[in-house]
């Protein structure tokens, strides 16, 4: 078996002085690997199932945990809120995956009008959006918040001001009505959200995530333990669709991806050599930045220019133009995830021989042509290419809380945190956080710089806390 560089699970107090949190002692026997603080016992509520949680929670909160996993998935009902970047979105699901409501405000606006996230703005758009996009999925869910069993969130990776308002939000209903809440890592809520929709989608399993800030190559070992066989050692495929999509005049507003997927099908794909990224790398990482430069130069050589004269306005010869760039691009990008899919499906077959699916998830696999060119690897490889749904592709409040029903199910959550919680209290955001630990042979060097104030890997924290049980 190959060697894995697993680093040494952080405990609880480690965890809390990166996060420069007071040291308090946590009300469970086992810190829980989500959020860190509880500060009061809870009171008792009229749901069947919450009088059994929550008089376990007063009497003894390490009793919580046991009760959440003997609960049948039927009675289980979790809210997911997610705000980590430029979607306020919150949806309903039931523990066996009935889907009652999915909301979501998007900011596709601003994002055409700022050409970015900018996070000041995002983060006023969240708060401006919250408040109604949670009462509209409890509504459509015909439920009222103290029928829930749990609220889940996201708590990173992500923009903090982003997060802290559904963070805020999240905490303020559990404490409301005394409910569980569960702390949900973004990028994992990608890779599970097929299982939903795929009741026979099991452990293990590798899966390809991409998205606007994130190109992961994992391999799933279980609900919890992940491996980083790869990611992005500067930009994401879908920020590199973004800025592509800009600089040839779309319309950004049916966003960027999705409007150079649209015009790539009347271009030429073989009009431009573009050279493929990273080819003399043996390894599984991915790098955009240079197509970006190579695209950009492309466009200034060509005299395309979109200022004031935007894909609408352009003459058939300069739309043809544009097309041949988008058609050329689109087959580099997707050519670099073909090659490192096929090395990372060997890589991960050496190490877990079972794997039998490749799980490609977040905003980008919701294209079609992407869909399409890794289906011809992954059946070349005896595996079987397993997508969400478009809808569950992009970000979304399902993802959020159908990872939030599998944490639950497993134990894995926190206690309600309390009612009076003062608005300006300090909560546990990550916004910067692996998903896993790194497989030694996909280790980068270049990235090695770029590992400041990163937190402690999901996986290490969960790990970590089993060994304590
Ligand atoms: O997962 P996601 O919704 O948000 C992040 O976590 O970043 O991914 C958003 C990204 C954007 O860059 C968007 O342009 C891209 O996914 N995207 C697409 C398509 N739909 C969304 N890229 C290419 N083709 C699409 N059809
Ligand atoms: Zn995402």
């Amino acid at each position: 078996m190959a060697f894995l560089l697993l680093s040494s699970p952080l405990p609880f107090s480690r965890v809390a002085l990166l996060l420069k949190l007071p040291s308090r002692r946590p009300c469970f026997p086992n810190p829980s690997p989500f959020f860190t603080r509880c500060r009061r016992s809870p009171s008792p509520s009229h749901h069947p199932h919450h009088s059994q949680l929550k008089s376990l929670c007063i009497a003894s909160s390490s009793g919580l945990k046991p009760i959440a996993r003997s609960m049948a998935r039927e009675d289980v009902l979790i809210l997911g809120i997610e705000t980590s970047c430029d979607d306020t979105a919150a949806a309903v699901v039931r523990g066996n995956g009935e889907i009652l409501s999915q909301v979501a405000s998007s900011q596709a606006d601003l994002l055409a009008r700022y050409g970015g996230v900018a996070p000041k703005m995002a983060e006023e758009a969240h708060i401006v959006a919250i408040d109604k996009v949670v009462q509209q999925a409890l509504d459509n869910a015909n439920l009222a918040a103290r029928d829930l069993s749990a609220v889940a969130v996201t708590i990173g990776p992500g923009l903090s001001l982003c997060l802290r308002v559904g963070v805020c939000k999240a905490r303020r209903i559990a404490g409301m009505h005394n409910l569980p809440i569960v702390g949900i890592h973004h990028m994992e809520a990608h890779a599970l959200v097929v299982r939903l929709v795929e009741k026979d989608l099991h452990f293990p399993f590798l899966a390809l995530l991409i998205s606007g800030g994130h190109n992961l190559l994992i391999l799933a070992r279980d609900l919890g333990h992940y491996v980083q066989l790869g990611t992005t050692i500067d930009d994401a495929i879908g920020e590199a669709y973004d800025k592509t999509a800009r600089w040839l005049g779309l319309d950004m507003k049916k966003g960027g991806g999705p409007a150079l997927e649209e015009l790539a099908q009347e271009g030429d794909a073989d009009s431009i050599k573009f050279s493929i990224p990273m080819r003399q790398h043996k390894d599984c990482n991915f790098s955009y930045a240079g197509l970006k430069t190579q695209v950009r130069l492309a466009i200034e050589s060509r005299k395309i220019c979109t200022e004031n004269n935007p894909i609408s306005s352009a003459n058939p010869d300069d739309r043809s133009s544009r097309a041949d760039i988008a058609a050329s691009f689109q087959r580099v990008a997707v050519l670099h995830l073909e090659d490192r899919c096929q090395r990372a499906i060997e890589w991960a077959l050496k190490i877990e021989p079972s794997i039998n699916s490749l799980v490609v998830s977040g905003g980008v696999a919701s294209n079609q042509y992407v869909r399409t060119r890794l289906s011809h690897v992954v059946n070349n490889s005896g595996l079987r290419l397993v997508c969400p749904p478009p809808s569950l592709c992009t970000d979304n409040g399902v993802m959020i809380a159908w990872t939030g029903i599998e944490h639950f199910l497993a134990g894995r959550f926190d206690p309600p945190p309390p009612a009076n919680e003062p608005e300006n209290y300090l909560v546990d955001l990550r916004p910067r956080w692996p998903l896993g630990e790194e497989y030694s042979q996909g280790k980068s060097e270049a990235r090695s710089l770029k590992r400041a104030r990163i937190h402690p890997s999901l996986t290490s924290i969960i790990q970590g806390s089993m060994q304590q049980q």
